[in-house]
C-alpha cells in the first residue's frame, strides 16, 4: 500500500470519534459508549434485542445447540489479513468483539440481496424443516467452506461450483449442531454438494443442475471502514475508572486494574465459554471484566526442541493447528485428535486452553485436556500478579493444589518434547508409545465424556526377545466422577519394569479397579470404572504377545477399534405426476427464508413498546403447602414488576392452562402443589434476561405437615387408587377369547415385565408468547403452538372474557412434536393474564432448563404380560397389564392407551386382551410426544417377539414373519381401519425390504463378522410398523386478490412438516383445474400461505396425528373447486370474446369487474370412520457394537415406507428420516431423568443428548412406496409424519442381537453353557453404559481369564 494512501487513511480515521467499542453487523457499523454497556451482555442479548438480525436463535444459551452460531471475523492490519471463525452469540460476550465484524446468515445472503448458495443448497436439498436450526446451520457451512478454501492443505484446484472442502470434512462442519427434525443426512448432503471430492451421482445430479454454485472467489467481507479504523489501533480506550470492561495489553496494566477493586468482584475472561457450563457466572454481578487475551505472555506459541509452549489465551482450535503442524510427532497429533473432540468447533474457536485448565482446576470441571496433558508431561506457568513471579509446576500438581487465588493467572503450559529414558538410549527396540482415549454418547464431540484416559509408556523387547517389557509408564484417566485428572500411580509402578502378559495385565487390572473409583454419587459408576479397563487393556493387551511392536496388533483383536465411517447418501424420490404439482418434490415453502433466518418466529417479532417479559417459577416438590412466595433477603431483584400468581386470576375468569381434551389443567398450583416441576407463578420483569435471573432468586416455603406422601411410583398410584377415568369410548377393546387362545398355546411365558421411560421434545425453539392487551378488554396473542384454537380457549376461559375478545395469531413454530399442543397453552395464558394485570404487552422466551422441567414429555410406563404360543412361534394370546405414568394432570393421558394398543396389534396375535391403568402420580404432567403411545405399543409387540425367539431358539426374524397378520386377521384387530385388502401393503413391503436391503444375504455377512470380531460384534435386524390415524375436520380459505395473487388460510400449523408447501401444491393443482393458459406450476408462484389467525379461521382444532397436512389440504381443495365453479363461466365468456386461451390473471382482472366473490371459505368435514387408515412401514437396521465401550455404530438403516401417493415425496422422505432419528434418540440416546422428588434432572443439553449427524445411520436408505389409488383418502396420500418413529426399534432389536453374540462370546470364555440369559431385555434407551452392561462390565477381565487358563489347560 503506498504511503500516501496510509497516511490518507489515518487521517481520514483521526476523523472517526474514538469511541471504545466499534464493531460491524453484516457490515453495518455499531458503535456504543462502553460505559453505557453491561460487560455480562451476551452477542446474541444485543443482536437479538438491538439489532434487526433475527437470525440468530436462541436455543440453549449453553454452547450446546448451534442455533446461535455467527461468522466472526478479525483483521490484522499488521499482516493485512482477516480471520474468520465460527462462534457461539450465546457465549461470546459483547464487549469481547471490539473491532471485530460479524456476520450472520442473513449477512451471508437475504431475500433482498439474493439468497447466498449455501441457503439455496439447503433448500434444495430439503435439508430444513421448521428451520429453527437452520441459519447456525448455514453460518456453520458456510464458514467450513470458507476456511477449506484459505487452508494451505487444500491446493487442489476445486472443480467448478465447488469448494475444496472434503466430503469428509463437510460433515464435521455441522458436527455441533443439533437439528431435532430432518435427521441430518439431507444437511451432510447439501454442504457435500460443495466438496471437491464428493460423489455427485450420489447426490443427486438432478439436485444441483439447478443449484447455484460454490463462489470460492469470494470471500467473507471484512469491512474497509473497520479496517480503516483498525489500523489507527483503535483498540478499546481503557479508562478504567469509567468502564467496567477492560482489555490490558501488558502484565503491567493488568496489575493496575486488578489494584481499582476487591479480587472478588473481578472476573478476568477469555472465551468466556465456561458460562456455558456454570450458567449461574451469568448471573453474578462483578465489578469489572478483564479480557486477558491480549497478553503478550498468554498468547505466546513458541516451539523448540525442548518442546511446545502455548499461552493460556491461546484457543482450543489454535493448539489443534499448532500441534498438528509436525504431523511426525505422534503424541503431539494425537493430542490434537483428542482436542478435536472437545466440545464443537464453535466452542474451540473462541474456548481457549487457559480457561479449561482453569475450570478444572478451580471448579474440579470433567476436562479432557487436564487428562490428556497431564499423560503428555505437560508444565504450567502461573504468575501471582501482586509478585509478578512466575512459578512452573507440573500440570499434575496444579490440578491438586488449592483453587488459584482470583489474582493469579495461569500464563501458559509447556509440552515437553519426549525422550526415551531407558540409558538415554534410541535403540530401535525402545519404544515411545502414546494413546487418548474418551468414551461419550457422540463420537466427534459435544459431548462430556463418561471418562476420558491418556498413557504414555516407554517400552522395549525384553533381553530374550519373547516379550515388551515397559520401562515407565504414564496413566491418567479422567472425568470419571473424580475431582482432577488422576494419575493411576500403583498401576504404574506395578506396571514398571514387567514383561507385558495376560497375568499381568490381570494383576494391573485388578489394581486399576481400586484406583479408579467414582465418587459417590456420580451417575454409571460401574460403567466407568470399565471403562478404565478397557481403555488400560487396549493400550498394553496389543503388547502381550509382543504384538505391537512387531507390527502386528491381532492377538486381541484390535485391529477394528478405531474406526470412522463416512455418512453415505441415498434416496429415492418417485414423484407422481397425475395431480401435478400435486406428487412432485418440489422445494419446501420458505426454505431459503428459513436458511438466511428471515422466517419470523414468535420471538422475532420485535417487542411492542412498554413490553415486559416472564419466567415461570415451578415447584420442587411433589407435594407440598406453598406457604409463601419471595425473594432471597425479601429484596426485589432489579428490573422485577411483579410476581402473578392464580390469585390475580380476574373475577370471573378461571385458573385454567389448558382447554380442549378432557379436565382442564391448572395454569398455576393454588394452595397446593402436586408434583415438582408444576407451575406456581408468573415473574415479571423489564428484560428477560432480568426476569431469568430473578426467578432464581426466589425462594417459595413449602410444608408438607399434615400432607400424605407424594405418589412417585406407578405401584402407588394403583396401590391407592389414584388413577386417571378412561370414557368409555377410548377404552381398549379384547381381541378374541384370551382363555381360548391360551389353551391353544404350547408354550406359555407368564408375568414378563417391560418398564420404558420418557422422552423430551427437544424442539429447537422453546416455549414462547407475546401477549399484547388491545382496547375494550381484548387481548391479542402470538403465540408458538400446534393448538391456537384451544390456547385461544383457554385465554379466555382464563381471562373470564368472551372468546371473540381474544386473538391467537401463529406463523410458524420452531418444532412441536406434540409438545407445543397442550403445553403451549399455559405459556400463552401466563402472557396474557399478566399482560392483563400489568395492561402492558408481556411476552415470554422459555429458557431450555424450565422448558425440560415443566413440559413433561412422554409418558413413562411398565408393561406386564403373559404370552401363549405354539411351538412354531405363532402366538396364540397376549394378555397385558399396563400402568402408564400420566404425572399430575389428565392433559391427554386417556388418549394414550389407544394409541399403545393400535401400534401393538400390528402382529396377529391370536386373542388379545389389553388393560391399562393411567396413573395419577405427583410428578410432572406428561403429555403427547410425536407417535404418542405407538411408539410404546410398537416396541412391546418386539419385545414379545423377541423373549418369544429367545425362548423357542428361533431366528426372531422368522417369530415376526410368522405373527404377521393375513388381511382376514388384519381386520379382526382393527375392524374398519383395515380398509380393503388392496390396501393391506405390509407383506409385500415386508418382502420388498429383503431384496432393497439384502437383508437375507447381510444377515449371512454378519454371522461371518461375529466369527471372526472379538470386541466388535454386529446385529441386523428388520420390524414392520402399522400406524393407525384419522382425519378430522378442517377449514380452510382460498381468496384471489386482484392481481391473480393467491392467499390460502388453514388452521393447521407449519411446524416443519412441511404443510404449506403440500397445501400450495393442492391449490395449485385445483385452481389449474380451470384450464386457463397459465400452468399449475405458473399458478404455485403465486401462492402464498399465510398465518393461522382464530378469528380468521374458526374451529382450527389441532395440529397433530400426521394428518393436518393432508386435511388442510383437502380443505383447500374443497375452496378450491368453490372457486373454479365461480370462474368457469366468466373464463367462458372471456374465451368466447377474445377467441382465445385465457390467462389467469386476465380471467381475475375480469372476475373482479364482475363483482366475483373471490372469496371461499369450507370444510373439510370427513365421515369418521371411511377416513380412518393404517399407514405401513417396515426397516432394516444393522448395527456393530463396541463390546469393550459400550458405543453402537448404526452401520446402516434401511425403510421402505408406504406414502400412499405422496403429495409431496421430498417433504415425505423427510418426514420419514426425521420421525426415524427422533425414534432412534429415544431407542438409544435420551435419558429424561427425574430426582427422588420427582424433579427432572436431566435439564440441560449437557445431560440430555438427541442424535447429532456422528449418531445416525451411516448409510440410510429410505424408499417410498407410491401405493394406488384410494377414494377415501385425499388424492390417494398417506400421512409420514410420526409412523416411521416407530421404525426406530429395528436399531433397538439389532443392537439387542449384537449383544447376544457379545454374550455367546462371554460363555466360549466361561466354558458355561449356562451362565448366560439369551433371554435378556435389553432397556430402553440403550444408552452406552446399557449396552456395555448387559455385554459384560468385566468381560476383558473374562477373557484374560479364559486365556489364561487356556494356556495353563486348565
Ligand atoms: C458446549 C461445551 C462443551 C464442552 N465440552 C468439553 C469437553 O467435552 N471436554 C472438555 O475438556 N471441555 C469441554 N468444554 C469446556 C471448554 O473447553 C471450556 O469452556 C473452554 O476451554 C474455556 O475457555 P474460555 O477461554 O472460554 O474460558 P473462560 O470462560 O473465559 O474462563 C473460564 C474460567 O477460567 C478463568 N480463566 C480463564 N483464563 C485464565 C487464566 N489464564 N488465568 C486464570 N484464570 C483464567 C476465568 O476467570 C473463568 O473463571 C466444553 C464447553 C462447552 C461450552
Ligand atoms: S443457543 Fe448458543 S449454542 Fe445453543
Ligand atoms: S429443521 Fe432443524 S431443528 Fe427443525
Amino acid at each position: 500500500m503506498g504511503e500516501k494512501k496510509v497516511i490518507e487513511e489515518k487521517e481520514e480515521a483521526m476523523k472517526i470519534k474514538k469511541t471504545p467499542l466499534v464493531f460491524a453487523v453484516n457490515g453495518e457499523r455499531f458503535e456504543l459508549d462502553l460505559s453505557s454497556v453491561d460487560p455480562s451482555t451476551t452477542l446474541i442479548d444485543f443482536l437479538r434485542n438491538k439489532t434487526p438480525f433475527k437470525s440468530v436463535k436462541l436455543g440453549c444459551g449453553e454452547g450446546g445447540c448451534g442455533a446461535c452460531v455467527v461468522l466472526l471475523s478479525k483483521y490484522d492490519p499488521l499482516l493485512d489479513k482477516v480471520d474468520d471463525y465460527t462462534v457461539s452469540s450465546c457465549l461470546t460476550l459483547l464487549c469481547s468483539i471490539d473491532g471485530c465484524s460479524i456476520t450472520t446468515s442473513e449477512g451471508l445472503g437475504n431475500s433482498r440481496a439474493g439468497f447466498h448458495a449455501v441457503h439455496e443448497r439447503i433448500a434444495g436439498f430439503h435439508a430444513t424443516q421448521c428451520g429453527f436450526c437452520t441459519p447456525g446451520m448455514s453460518v456453520s457451512m458456510f464458514s467450513a467452506l470458507s476456511n477449506a478454501d484459505k487452508s494451505s492443505s487444500h491446493d487442489l484446484p476445486p472443480r467448478n461450483g465447488s469448494s475444496n472442502l472434503t466430503a469428509a470434512e463437510a460433515e464435521k462442519a455441522v458436527s455441533g449442531n443439533l437439528c431435532r427434525c430432518t435427521g441430518y443426512r439431507p444437511l451432510v448432503d447439501a454442504c457435500k454438494s460443495f466438496a471437491k471430492d464428493a460423489d455427485i451421482e450420489d447426490l443427486g445430479d438432478e439436485a444441483l443442475k439447478n443449484l447455484p454454485c460454490y463462489d470460492h472467489t469470494k470471500p467473507t467481507t471484512f469491512p474497509e471502514f473497520l479496517k480503516k479504523e483498525l489500523k489507527m489501533d483503535m483498540s478499546l480506550e481503557s479508562d478504567p475508572r469509567k468502564y467496567r470492561w477492560s482489555s490490558p495489553g501488558s502484565i503491567s496494566e493488568l496489575q493496575g486494574l486488578l489494584q481499582l477493586d476487591n479480587s472478588m468482584y473481578v472476573k478476568l475472561v477469555a472465551g468466556n465459554t465456561s458460562t456455558g457450563y456454570y450458567k449461574e457466572e451469568k448471573e453474578r454481578k462483578y465489578s469489572r471484566f478483564i479480557d486477558i487475551r491480549r497478553l503478550p505472555e498468554l498468547t505466546v506459541v513458541r516451539r523448540d526442541e525442548k518442546g511446545v509452549e502455548l499461552g493460556a489465551a491461546v484457543t482450543i482450535s489454535k493448539a489443534i493447528e499448532v500441534l498438528r503442524e509436525k504431523e511426525n510427532v505422534s503424541m503431539l497429533a494425537k493430542l490434537a485428535n483428542h482436542m478435536e473432540k472437545i466440545a464443537s468447533r464453535f466452542v474451540r474457536n473462541t474456548g481457549t486452553l487457559g480457561g479449561n485448565i482453569m475450570m478444572a482446576q478451580r471448579k474440579q470441571f470433567p476436562s479432557d485436556l487436564t487428562t490428556i496433558l497431564v499423560a503428555a508431561r505437560a508444565t504450567v506457568k502461573i504468575m501471582s500478579i501482586g509478585s509478578n513471579v512466575q512459578e512452573q509446576f507440573t500440570l499434575e500438581e496444579f490440578l491438586q493444589q488449592p483453587p488459584l487465588e482470583a489474582k493469579s493467572l495461569l500464563v501458559s503450559l509447556v509440552i515437553p518434547s519426549w525422550r526415551p529414558l531407558k540409558n538415554g538410549s534410541s535403540s530401535s527396540d525402545t519404544h515411545l508409545l502414546f494413546e487418548t482415549y474418551r468414551a461419550a454418547p457422540r463420537p466427534l464431540g459435544n459431548a462430556l465424556a463418561f471418562l476420558n484416559a491418556a498413557f504414555s509408556a516407554e517400552v522395549s523387547l525384553n533381553a530374550t526377545h519373547d516379550g515388551v517389557v515397559v520401562n515407565d509408564c504414564l496413566l491418567a484417566f479422567g472425568a470419571y466422577g473424580t475431582k482432577h485428572a488422576h494419575r493411576a500411580r500403583k498401576v504404574e509402578d506395578f506396571l514398571v519394569g514387567k514383561v507385558i502378559s495376560d497375568e499381568v495385565l490381570m494383576e494391573a487390572i485388578g489394581l486399576l479397579k481400586d484406583e479408579i473409583v467414582p465418587d459417590k454419587g456420580t451417575l454409571n459408576p460401574g460403567y466407568r470404572s470399565s471403562l478404565a479397563v478397557t481403555f488400560l487393556f487396549e493400550f498394553f493387551g496389543s503388547l502381550t504377545t509382543n504384538g505391537l511392536l512387531n507390527g502386528c496388533s491381532k492377538e486381541n483383536g484390535f485391529e477394528s477399534l478405531k474406526r470412522e465411517a463416512m455418512l453415505s447418501s441415498a434416496q429415492q424420490i418417485v414423484e407422481t405426476q397425475e395431480h401435478s404439482p400435486v406428487g412432485k418434490g418440489i422445494v419446501k415453502a420458505g426454505a431459503k427464508l428459513q436458511a438466511s433466518g428471515e422466517a419470523v418466529y414468535v420471538d422475532d417479532i420485535p417487542s411492542p413498546e412498554n413490553c415486559l417479559y416472564g419466567a415461570f417459577i415451578y415447584s420442587t416438590m411433589p407435594l407440598a403447602r406453598i406457604k409463601s412466595i419471595r425473594f432471597k433477603e425479601n429484596r426485589v431483584p432489579e428490573g422485577v414488576l411483579g410476581i402473578v400468581t392464580y390469585k390475580d386470576i380476574p373475577k370471573g375468569g378461571q385458573n385454567v392452562g389448558n382447554k380442549g381434551f378432557f379436565a382442564s389443567d391448572l395454569l398455576f398450583a393454588e394452595e397446593i402443589t402436586h408434583g415438582a416441576g408444576e407451575i406456581i407463578a408468573f415473574l415479571v420483569a423489564e428484560s428477560q434476561k432480568l426476569a431469568d435471573i430473578a426467578v432464581n432468586l426466589v425462594v417459595i416455603d413449602y410444608d408438607t405437615e399434615g400432607l400424605e406422601p407424594p405418589i412417585l411410583s406407578l405401584e402407588e398410584a394403583v396401590e391407592k387408587s389414584s388413577l386417571f377415568e378412561i370414557p368409555p369410548f377410548l377404552k381398549s377393546k379384547p381381541v378374541g377369547d384370551i382363555t381360548k387362545g391360551m389353551a391353544e398355546a404350547e408354550h406359555k411365558i407368564l408375568g414378563s415385565k417391560i418398564s420404558l421411560g420418557s422422552q423430551y421434545f427437544f424442539y429447537m425453539e422453546t416455549q414462547t408468547a407475546l401477549a399484547v392487551p388491545d382496547e375494550d378488554n381484548c387481548m391479542l396473542v402470538y403465540s408458538s403452538t400446534q393448538a391456537p384454537e384451544y390456547v385461544h380457549r383457554t385465554i379466555a376461559g382464563c381471562l373470564g372474557v368472551p372468546e371473540h375478545n381474544v386473538r391467537v395469531i401463529t406463523r410458524r413454530v420452531g418444532g412441536g412434536f406434540g409438545g407445543k399442543v397442550m403445553k403451549s397453552m399455559p405459556v400463552a395464558a401466563a402472557c396474557a393474564l399478566a399482560a392483563t394485570k400489568m395492561q402492558r404487552p408481556v411476552r415470554t422466551y422459555v429458557n431450555r432448563k424450565t422448558d425440560m422441567i415443566t413440559t413433561g414429555g412422554r409418558h413413562p410406563m411398565k408393561i406386564t404380560y403373559s404370552v401363549g404360543f405354539k411351538s412354531n412361534g405363532k402366538v396364540t394370546a397376549l394378555d397385558l397389564e399396563l400402568l402408564l405414568d400420566a404425572g399430575l394432570s389428565e392433559d391427554i393421558s386417556p388418549l394414550m392407551p389407544s394409541g399403545i394398543q393400535g401400534a401393538l396389534m400390528k402382529y396377529d396375535w391370536g386373542a388379545l386382551s389389553f388393560n391399562v391403568k393411567v396413573c395419577k402420580t405427583n410428578t410432572v404432567s406428561r403429555t403427547a410426544v410425536r407417535a404418542p403411545g405407538d411408539v410404546q405399543g410398537s416396541y412391546i409387540a418386539e419385545a414379545i417377539i423377541e423373549k418369544v425367539a429367545s425362548y423357542l431358539s428361533i431366528d426372531v426374524d422368522e417369530i415376526r414373519k410368522v405373527n404377521l397378520h393375513a388381511y382376514e386377521s388384519l381386520k379382526l384387530f382393527y375392524n374398519k381401519k383395515a380398509g380393503e385388502a388392496t390396501e393391506y401393503t405390509l407383506p409385500q413391503l415386508w418382502e420388498k425390504l429383503d431384496k432393497f436391503s439384502g437383508f437375507s444375504q447381510r444377515r449371512k455377512v454378519v454371522d461371518e463378522f461375529n466369527a471372526s470380531s472379538k470386541w466388535r460384534k454386529r446385529g441386523i435386524s428388520r420390524v414392520p410398523a402399522v400406524y393407525g390415524v384419522s382425519m378430522r375436520l378442517t377449514p380452510g380459505r382460498v381468496s384471489v386478490l386482484s392481481d391473480g395473487s393467491i392467499v390460502v388460510e388453514v388452521p393447521g400449523i407449519e411446524i416443519g412438516q412441511g404443510l404449506w408447501t403440500k397445501v400450495k401444491q393442492m391449490a395449485a393443482f385445483s385452481l389449474g383445474l380451470i384450464h386457463c393458459s397459465t400452468t399449475s406450476d405458473e399458478l404455485l408462484e403465486k401462492i402464498r400461505v399465510i398465518q393461522t389467525d382464530t378469528l380468521s379461521m374458526v374451529q382450527g382444532s389441532v395440529t397433530g396425528g400426521s394428518t393436518t397436512s393432508e386435511a388442510s389440504s383437502e380443505a383447500v381443495r374443497i375452496c378450491c373447486d368453490g372457486l373454479v365453479e365461480r370462474l368457469l363461466p366468466v373464463k367462458a365468456a372471456l374465451e368466447e370474446k377474445t377467441g382465445g386461451p385465457v390467462s389467469w390473471d386476465s380471467l381475475i382482472s375480469q372476475a373482479y369487474m364482475q363483482s366475483v366473490n373471490m372469496s371461499v371459505s369450507n370444510t373439510y368435514s370427513p365421515d369418521l370412520y371411511s377416513t380412518q387408515y393404517l399407514n405401513y412401514g417396515v426397516a432394516a437396521s444393522e448395527v456393530e457394537v463396541n463390546i469393550l465401550t459400550g458405543e453402537t455404530t448404526v452401520l446402516r438403516t434401511d425403510i421402505i415406507y408406504d406414502c400412499g401417493k405422496s403429495l409431496n415425496p421430498a417433504v415425505d422422505l423427510g418426514q420419514i428420516e426425521g420421525a426415524f432419528v427422533q425414534g432412534l434418540g429415544f431407542f438409544m440416546l435420551e435419558e429424561y431423568l427425574m430426582n427422588s422428588d420427582g424433579l427432572i434432572v436431566t435439564d440441560s443439553t449437557w445431560t440430555y443428548k438427541i442424535p447429532t449427524v456422528d449418531t445416525i445411520p451411516r448409510q440410510f436408505n429410505v424408499e417410498i412406496l407410491n401405493s394406488g389409488h384410494h377414494k377415501n383418502r385425499v388424492l390417494s396420500s398417506k400421512a409420514s409424519g410420526e409412523p416411521p418413529l416407530l421404525l426406530a426399534a429395528s436399531v433397538h432389536c439389532a443392537v439387542r442381537a449384537a449383544v447376544k453374540e457379545a454374550n455367546k462370546q462371554i460363555q466360549t470364555w466361561s466354558n458355561n453353557q449356562q451362565g448366560v440369559d439369551m433371554s435378556f431385555d435389553l432397556p430402553v434407551p440403550a444408552t452406552m453404559a446399557v449396552v456395555k452392561e448387559f455385554c459384560g462390565l468385566n468381560v476383558v477381565e473374562k477373557y484374560l481369564d479364559w486365556k489364561i487358563k487356556q494356556r495353563k489347560n486348565i
